[in-house]
């Protein structure tokens, strides 16, 4: 029956036997998805998906300072445990996502009005109790999210301002300290390319290594605009210089922002699914680049709220985009 099922599937265009991450093990890549646990908890087809097509997880909000530290010493673990269980029971590895950030942060953290020393022993209290916790489940953690500003330099945010700008090495001590076998990851956006950004972020990682501060990889966000798509070869070399420091990449949160593109749907999808295709290309041929993850599941759950910018449309079918990285998976 199950046979025939995926025959029938086969037939009609919609499915096939084999999922992405099935596709993507043999090339040696990671397939993931950012999870919305409200789906999670109660929507068969999101986790059929969810199971045919992942080996990796990540909350898109549930392990992040707001949820986890809500009260200042006060830890909630429930949701994250609960992905936690279901990466587990599934066989698929769970990345954390992200020890500090200067977003989704609680209240009572910005409301703090906290000096140098009360702030660091936040940082390394908020740091170490929640690495400790999912120690020997996250498989690779976000430890500094978006610290390099767009328009270059760091970032301005509450924890540079009062700490200083070694924050982020102290970040990735802490992280290692708490938990020693997780790969640890600098993640930012825009900085895919080669660019203004992406040159400060090698530069902070490259001074990171040579001093010997705990850093495995940078995850490349990868939000994509439609109308403006990076260039491909950029990306490779970005990829490549990181190689040159003993660096992973992980493409940590790719989406597609479709609006504002001129043509028909189908024009629309078809210049998506490309756009899809020609990542995880460069992404296979990059020796270092061993992640593709998806900032969502369905189009109708993504942050971006409008257009189709990921692999299934808001009705659970798959998208051009889909088929796009199938084939990139088999070399066709
Ligand atoms: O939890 C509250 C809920 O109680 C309330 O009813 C609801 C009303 O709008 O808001 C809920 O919080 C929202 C939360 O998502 C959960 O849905 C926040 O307002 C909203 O700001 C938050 O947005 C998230 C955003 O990060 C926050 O900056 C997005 O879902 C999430 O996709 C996005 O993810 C970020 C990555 O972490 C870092 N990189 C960029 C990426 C996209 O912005």
């Amino acid at each position: 029956m199950k046979n025939q099922l995926i025959l029938l599937g086969l037939l009609i265009g919609t499915s096939s036997a084999q999922g992405l991450k099935d596709l993507a093990a043999p090339r040696n890549l990671d397939v993931g998805a950012a999870i919305n646990m409200f789906q999670l908890m109660d929507n068969p087809d999101y986790t059929d998906i969810l199971e045919k097509d992942f080996n990796v997880v990540v909350a898109e909000n549930a392990m992040k300072m707001d949820a986890s530290q809500p009260q200042r010493g006060e830890f909630n673990f429930a949701l994250g445990d609960l992905l936690s269980s279901y990466a587990q029971k599934n066989n698929m590895k769970l990345r954390g996502h992200t020890l500090l950030w200067h977003e989704q942060v609680p209240k009572w953290m910005t409301d703090g009005n906290f000096g140098k020393d009360e702030l660091e022993e936040v940082m390394k209290n908020h740091i170490q109790t929640v690495a400790s916790h999912y120690k020997g489940r996250v498989y690779a953690w976000d430890v500094v999210n978006e610290a390099i500003s767009d328009s270059g330099g760091m970032r301005d945010t509450l924890w540079r301002r009062t700490l200083g700008d070694d924050f982020i090495a102290r970040a990735f001590r802490y992280a290692r300290e708490a938990d020693p076998n997780a790969k640890l990851f600098y993640n930012d956006y825009n900085s895919e390319t080669m660019n203004r950004k992406s040159n400060d972020i090698f530069e902070m990682v490259k001074k990171l290594k040579a001093d010997g501060v705990p850093i495995d990889g940078v995850g490349m966000q990868m939000h994509l605009t439609l109308v403006a798509p990076p260039s491909i070869t950029e990306i490779q070399q970005n990829m490549k210089r990181l190689e040159g420091l003993g660096l992973e990449v992980h493409i940590t949160e790719f989406d597609v922002r479709t609006t504002g593109f001129m043509g028909t749907v189908a024009e629309r999808n078809a210049a998506t699914a490309k756009l899809y295709k020609d990542v995880v290309n460069v992404c296979l041929q990059a020796k270092n680049c061993t992640t593709f993850i998806v900032w969502g599941v369905t189009d109708g759950q993504s942050w971006l709220k409008a257009g189709s910018p990921l692999m299934w449309d808001a009705f659970f079918k798959p998208n051009p985009a889909y088929f796009a990285v199938q084939e990139a998976l088999q070399g066709k």
